[in-house]
């Protein structure tokens, strides 16, 4: 048994380390910081909650003078890859997107509905610009409108936790990403 899956059980291994998360952000953070002309600011929206960890780590690998951060809450209502499957806005942020650099951050993309629902809502309100920065990419996604210019890693199609990914809520404060057992997956 691996040690991971002796300290967490339920888990079956490390997908991605503290330390390689923490190099790879460091990249994302240089590569978005030089894509926006230096003077102008970049306002930074994290979709709650799986990106809260993420979006913290990546503001401050973005060494500008000038970024703001705001959140927005989503939840997918429905089962697996069911197209009936919709997605809700449970928390708008106040402020206004118009004629701003927005940089929407996402922990994973998996069916890609939540992204193409956001996308089109923040798109509607003419931002400046608006990329998606997602930690991690499942590419499983069909007709996915707002494809994320930056990409952590590569993901396995495992369900994956840690790093703002939970599983029934459990384990987003692991400081890395695992898969599940899918075994235990199917308590929940
Ligand atoms: P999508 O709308 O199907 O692309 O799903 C996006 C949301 O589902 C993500 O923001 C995650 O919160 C959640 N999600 C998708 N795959 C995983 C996973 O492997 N582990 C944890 N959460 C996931
Ligand atoms: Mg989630």
């Amino acid at each position: 048994m691996s040690e991971v899956a002796t300290r967490y059980p339920g888990l079956t291994r490390i997908v991605f380390s503290e330390e390689e998360i923490a190099a790879r952000v460091r990249e994302l953070g240089r590569e978005i910081d030089a894509s926006y002309p230096p003077d102008e600011e970049l306002l930074m929206i994290g979709l709650l909650k799986g990106a809260f960890v993420f979006l913290s780590d990546l503001a401050r690998a973005v060494k500008r003078a000038s970024l703001t951060v705001d959140f927005l809450v989503a939840a997918l209502y429905g089962e697996g890859m069911d197209p009936s499957r919709e997605v809700r806005l449970l928390y708008d942020m106040g402020t206004p997107i118009e004629g701003r650099h927005v940089l929407l951050v996402e922990d994973i993309v998996d069916s890609g509905k939540t992204l193409n629902r956001i996308g089109d809502e923040l798109k509607r309100r003419a931002p400046r610009s608006l990329e998606v920065c997602a930690l991690l990419h499942k590419r499983l996604a069909r007709e996915l409108r707002y494809e994320p210019r930056w990409v952590g890693f590569e993901a396995p199609p495992d369900w994956l936790v840690g790093y703002g990914l939970d599983l029934g809520e459990q384990y987003r404060h692991l400081p890395f990403v695992a898969a599940i057992d899918p075994e235990d997956k199917r308590g929940f």
